[in-house]
């Protein structure tokens, strides 16, 4: 069983997305498992605070060290296992995080939710990672939290239905290796004036995966060029990859 263990000042937000769909399959299957732990719940003050005013003055309050620290501290939790702190200041996630948080040998991550105007910077020291999922400031680090908490789970063992889904699919391990996936189209053949491509539809699995391979160049070529320079290209791959530069 993989663990997520999160800390977050609503706890609340976990329990919808985490009982929904694969990944509530895949709490009920028991190959994962979420936890939440409030940050609230270990204040010693009589008002229960977990943010102060800014040092230095500035808008806003700062989310206070002490009971993040408790929080975290009452974690049974693997000494070595990744700690991943969400902030816009962070690594960008990628597919090849996820891999490397499923693949982690304790199976179990925690992720630090922000909230307010941020973290005092002296619990950036409990992380072994500030993970970022892009150049924008959102409200807090739930959101980025479920994204790392789905995107690692779909590669836990027993979470998907289809282990393959996750081979041939973007920046998967197969077919579209480091690239953006080819086009999908499922039945009707026809709708309103638009055909599904006749190779997909003659049974020829060379010629399919073929032109699936082509198209993922193509797509990835127009939308992201710079994953081209990143991966390992065959040298039909270049060969197609000239044709494009020319039209
Ligand atoms: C309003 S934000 C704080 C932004 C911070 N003052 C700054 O300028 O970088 C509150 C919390 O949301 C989370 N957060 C916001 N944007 C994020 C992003 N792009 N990636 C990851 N976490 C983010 C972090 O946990 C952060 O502590």
């Amino acid at each position: 069983m993989f663990n997520f263990h999160i800390i977050s000042l609503f706890p609340e937000i976990f329990d919808t997305y985490c009982t929904t769909s694969i990944i509530g399959r895949g709490c009920e299957n028991g190959s994962i498992k979420v936890q939440a732990y409030n940050p609230r719940d270990f204040c010693t003050d009589k008002y229960r605070r977990v943010d102060d005013t800014p040092y230095g003055g500035g808008a806003g309050m700062v989310m206070k060290p002490e009971p993040l620290f408790a929080a975290f501290e009452s974690i049974q939790r693997h000494p070595n296992s990744p700690v991943l702190l969400t902030s816009p200041r962070g690594q960008i996630f990628s597919q090849k995080l996820a891999h490397d948080f499923a693949d982690n040998k304790s199976q179990e991550i925690t992720i630090i939710c922000g909230r307010y105007e941020g973290i005092d910077e002296r619990v950036a020291t409990l992380s072994t990672h500030e993970i970022s999922l892009g150049d924008f400031v959102l409200t807090g680090g739930e959101l980025p939290a479920l994204t790392i908490i789905d995107a690692v789970s779909r590669l836990i063992p027993g979470v998907l239905g289809q282990a393959d889904s996750i081979i041939d699919e973007s920046f998967g391990t197969g077919l579209f290796q480091g690239i953006l996936e080819a086009p999908q189209y499922t039945k009707p053949p026809e709708f309103r004036g638009m055909s599904v491509p006749d190779v997909l539809r003659n049974g020829d699995h060379k010629a399919i995966e073929k032109w699936r391979r082509q198209e993922a160049l193509r797509v990835t070529y127009q939308r992201r060029p710079d994953l081209l320079d990143k991966t390992d290209l065959s040298k039909e791959d270049n060969l197609f990859i000239e044709t494009l530069k020319t039209k």
